[in-house]
This record gives structure tokens, sequence and C-alpha cells, in this order.
């Protein structure tokens, strides 16, 4: 087990062998919240036993449902739409805004009252987006400090339909508004401007509910039965995403990442690898509990530069960092654009990504809705040109991604990598750290 209070990550000679990754965080968090408010035994297999999912299940447990875990392998005894009773305390989500946002939508259905809150990255994340289609559905929540983000009260119970036009692509606030029209009578519809991961839809169709898609437009019919299920949980991308790039920008790389969640609205990152020019295989596809899942090969690539904007943005979300990572080691620039939503992630990501990278001789600038990376381009402290990029200390914000993308710079950079707080990675993968030793050579 490594130390992760002081994590410090040197350059590896080569890189090999055969992993896997966690499961996948949103269909973890979905498994629990659905099984929930199903009827029955819900049984998941292949959770994600990390900080953000461990908040999701004792939200649930506070509200009387019974919920026994042992790793990754998760029951939850569910007692139907209406059976969560009013919980005792507060409801702590943690860091995690997708517990926030999904939950927002089950309470403000329920016919209590309930009080949410988090850490400080949480109170400082933009929750009028699923305040506003809530108080359409004639929810009663509310910021407590009046400034649109948590702690939230919501005062739950007789919601109506909505057709919703968001103005952001979110899977949070799709699945928020999904998940009150849940509690409603007859149709409830969310168009978003851009289509974002639609786990929310192909599970609840596993449970059970009428749930349809067209296009960028998902519908529900409310009041449905939702019956307990089996579910299989598939390695998280996001997850994978660390050592896909690794494979791709380490000298004499050779891994295979199994099991990995490929569903065609998360998988944005193989796109850009291969509009990159990397060395990447995806075996014995497949589909597991309705995801699509493969195995991914990837080997050492020259890489070149592009541009990553548009509907690709919603698709790709998380992984953004590590792209950047993956940019400096690339030929010529490459854009990030369109994606502004990246200020109100865990942290703010377009400053944490340029200033770290810039902190390792990175040449690259920030703009309004994303970053240019002037790739292979690399300055050493003093400000002159060089040929490699440089270890530094990371500022990660706390934030994870942020964390573990600048662990993965730090196998190819000179000189040692260390973080004000490398332990953040137990919000998503806690054993990061530790899978990169198991296929590093120094
Ligand atoms: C998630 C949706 C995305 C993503 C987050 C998980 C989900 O957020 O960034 O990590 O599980 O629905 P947004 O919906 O806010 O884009």
């Amino acid at each position: 087990m490594m130390n992760n209070k002081s994590m410090t990550i040197t350059k590896c000679k080569s890189l090999k062998g055969q992993i896997t990754v966690p499961g996948d965080k949103s269909i973890s968090h979905r498994g629990v919240m659905f099984g929930a408010i199903s009827d029955g035994i819900t049984e998941l297999n292949g959770f994600l036993d990390g900080a953000d999912c461990r908040s999701t299940i004792s939200c649930f447990k506070k509200m009387g449902i019974n919920i026994t875990q042992d790793n990754d392998h998760v029951i939850i005894h569910g007692k139907g739409l209406n059976g969560l009773s009013q919980p005792k305390e507060i409801l702590d989500v943690g860091n995690s805004g997708t517990t926030t946002r999904l939950i927002s939508g089950i309470l403000a259905g329920s016919a209590f009252e309930s009080t949410l809150n988090g850490d400080a990255s949480i109170q400082t994340r933009p929750m009028g987006r699923i305040m506003t289609p809530l108080k359409m559905m004639g929810a009663d929540i509310t910021s407590i400090k009046g400034n649109d983000c948590a702690p939230l009260k919501i005062n739950g119970g007789n919601l109506h339909a909505i057709d919703y036009i968001s103005p952001v692509a979110s899977a949070q606030v799709k699945s928020c508004v999904l998940l009150a029209g849940l509690y409603c009578d007859g149709i409830t519809s969310v168009t978003e401007p851009v289509l974002s991961r639609n786990h929310t839809e192909l599970m609840l169709q596993g449970f059970g509910a009428e749930v349809k898609s067209e296009n960028n437009k998902a519908f529900i019919a409310g009041r449905p039965k939702l019956i307990g299920q089996q579910i299989t949980v598939p390695g998280d991308i996001s997850s994978a995403a660390y050592f896909i790039v690794a494979g791709l920008i380490c000298e004499n790389a050779d891994l295979l990442i199994e099991n990995v969640n490929c569903n065609p609205t998360r998988a944005g990152i193989l796109k850009v690898c291969e509009m990159m020019g990397a060395n990447i295989e995806y075996l014995n596809q497949r589909i597991v509990s309705g995801e699509e899942v493969c195995d991914v090969h990837i080997t050492t690539s020259n890489l070149h530069g592009t541009k990553v904007d548009g509907d690709l943005i919603p698709t790709l979300i998380d992984e953004i960092p590590v792209i950047a990572v993956m940019a400096a080691f690339a030929d010529g620039d490459t854009i990030i654009a369109d994606a502004a939503e990246l200020k109100v992630k865990e942290s703010n990501r377009i400053d944490s990504v340029v200033n770290n990278l810039k902190s390792m001789g990175v040449v690259c600038e920030p703009t309004e809705d994303g970053m240019i990376i002037h790739g292979r381009n690399f300055v050493n402290e003093s400000g002159d040109k060089a040929s490699n990029i440089h270890g530094a200390k990371i500022i990660t914000k706390s934030d994870h991604r942020i964390a573990m993308s600048f662990a993965i710079a730090g196998l190819v950079a000179d000189g040692k990598t260390t973080f004000d707080d490398p332990e953040c990675v137990v919000i998503s993968y806690p054993e990061f750290y530790n899978t990169i030793e198991t296929i590093k050579n120094k």
C-alpha cells in the first residue's frame, strides 16, 4: 500500500501490463439511488468504493434504506418510490456534485423536509441549474445562504410534469429532472443543447421505468413501479483515461485496460486519441448491464495536436485535464473550446490545468471556454527552451482529477512531481497510485 499522504512521482522507463480500473462512478451512484426507490433488492457488483459513492450510500441510509457494502459488492433493500423516510440529520453529500443534483430530484418528490450540505467545494458549485427546473415542477427548494449553492433545503411533494429545455448539457441536471418526473402524473421531458451521458435513461429502463430518447430529448413517464435489479458496474472510462494517456505518452509502453465502459456518450476521449494519431485498439466489445464495454489496448504513440470542441465536449468533460496533459506531448497546437463548464467542476479546471501545466514547463494559455496547448513546446524553470517537462509541486485544489492527470505527467517529467493534496484521489480512485506501481518500470 502506497502512502498517499506524501506521494512523489518520478519518470518511468517503461509501462507494461494488464490492469482493470474501479467501477464507473456515474453508474455506481445511480445504482444505489435507483435501488433505494425500487421495490425489492438491488445488487451491485463492481461498485466504485470511493468517497463520492460512499456519500450517496450514507444519504440513503439516513433515509431508512438498508444498504450493506463489502468492497465493490453492494446490496440495497429498496422501499419503492415513496418509501424513503425523513432524515433526522443533514444529508452530507461530501464532495459529490452527482449526489447533490440527482438526490435533489428524488427529495423534491418525497413528502418530507430535508437539508443537503457538503464540503467547501460543493458549497461553491452552482445549484441554480437544478433549482430552476425543480421550482417549475412546483418544488419548494431553497439555497439556505441565498447564493444558489448548497446548503439546500427541500420540502418535497406535489410535483407536476414539465417539458424542460435545459440551457446546459449536463447529465446531472437531466437526471435530476427525470428523477423528479418519476413523482409526477404524465410525461416529463428534458431537452439538452448537446446530448450528455445517458446512464440514467439506460438504467431506469432496466428498473422498469418508461423512458424514451429522441436525439437530445429524454422523456419519462411518471409513477412507474420500479423493481430491484442485479447490475454489473463496468470500469470507469474516466479512471481508465489516466492509463490510456500514460500508455500513449510514456516511452516503451504497452498496456491493456480491461472492462472499460465505452458508452458513446462517455467515450469522447477515445475519439480524441484517434484524432491525435494514437495506437489504440478496442478488444472484446460487449454489452454489460445495458452499457457498452470493451478492453482498451494502447502502445506508445507519436501524437499530433487537434481541436476538441462542440458536441464532443460533454462526452469527455471529466477527461479534459488528462487530455491536456496528452496534448502537451503532441506535435503542434491543441485547442480545447466550448468547455466553459470546466470552471464549475470540483475546481476551476481551466485555471488548475493551465497553471499546473505551466509549472511543469508546458507552453499553454487559458481561453474563455477552454485552453490552447502548444505541444512539445517546453521551457525550463528559467524560461529557456527545454527538451522535456520537469517535475513540480502540483496544486490540486483538492480536485481528484487534477491530482491524477498530473501524476501521469509526472511519469514523463524529469525530476520529482509532488502534490499539495495527493490523498484527494480517494474521491474516485483510492488505489490509483498503487496501480501506477504495478505497471511502472523505474
Ligand atoms: C456526471 C455528470 C457530469 C460529470 C460528473 C458526473 C453524472 O457532470 O462531470 O463527474 O454522473 O451525471 P455535469 O452533468 O454537471 O456535466
